[in-house]
């Protein structure tokens, strides 16, 4: 039903590019409580920009897993402040995370893949669930280009796991472009990117990565793995 919700609705957008037409389009659209997730990235800070500098009715909403970077927190900081916007703080459940820590140190994600989902549910996926509740539209920066997993991405997709139909304007930019465009407006980014930091989540999960490395090559670079974290199901 929902899947066929998330068709309909690409293929009445499948025409659109520009932001103002695709958000214009969603906004029509009968969602009551539409809210965008950033992570404070390249991607999500052009989606900021636009919600905030034409006053969309949408709320927004970060994932603060307490091992993000200092320089993901002064995005944080600057953007509330240079937009005048609100950006709803979800952390994680603080028993869960006493306990995690306590029992298997502050770095078990590096033990193995299970560790690191145990991790991830707790800091990530569990605070995205009760961001969600009541939601019936997830705004995200998901772009194809940024992975093979994400190769198919449309404008509109609808995520099994939350049972929420997902908002994608970005699917069809490249790198590229997000830059230019936050060039052109003078948005803030994370200062990490001028240090080859590309896709940027968790402090001790995320390295720089070389010229030519793909460019989620840098979260975590130790497993071989599909290199998700949970907080997205693409193909379902
Ligand atoms: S992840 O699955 O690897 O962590 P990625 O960093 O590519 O995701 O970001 C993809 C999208 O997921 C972002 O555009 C944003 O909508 C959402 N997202 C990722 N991390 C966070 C976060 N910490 N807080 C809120 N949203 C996030
Ligand atoms: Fe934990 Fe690393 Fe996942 Fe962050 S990215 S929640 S530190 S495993």
């Amino acid at each position: 039903m929902s899947h066929a919700i998330a068709s309909d609705l690409n293929r009445a957008s499948e025409k659109l590019t520009a932001l103002t037409e695709l958000f214009g389009f969603l906004l029509r659209q009968d969602f009551k409580n539409p809210v965008f997730s950033t992570s404070l990235g390249q991607e999500d800070q052009v989606i900021t920009h636009h919600i905030a500098s034409n006053t969309l009715p949408i709320k927004i909403f970060t994932l603060d897993t307490g091992r993000i970077f200092q320089e993901t927190y002064d995005v944080l900081d600057i953007t509330q402040k240079k937009y005048n916007i609100t950006i709803d703080v979800f952390a994680p459940s603080q028993n869960a995370l006493e306990d995690l820590v306590t029992k298997k140190g502050p770095n078990s994600f590096y033990e193995s893949v299970e560790n690191r989902k145990e991790c991830c549910g707790i800091r990530k996926i569990v605070p995205l669930k009760r961001a969600l509740k009541g939601k019936d539209l997830w705004i995200t920066g998901l772009r194809q280009a940024q992975s093979e997993n994400r190769a198919t991405l449309d404008y509109f997709s609808y995520d099994e796991h939350f049972d929420i139909i997902k908002f994608n304007p970005l699917a069809k930019w490249e790198l590229s472009d997000v830059n230019a465009y936050l060039k052109e407006n003078k948005v803030p980014q994370n200062s990490l990117h001028a240090k080859g930091f590309v896709s940027i989540g968790c402090a001790p999960c995320t390295r720089a990565i070389e010229n030519g490395e793909d460019i989620r090559a840098g979260r975590w670079w130790w497993e071989s793995s599909k290199k998700e974290c949970g907080l997205h199901t693409i193909k379902s």
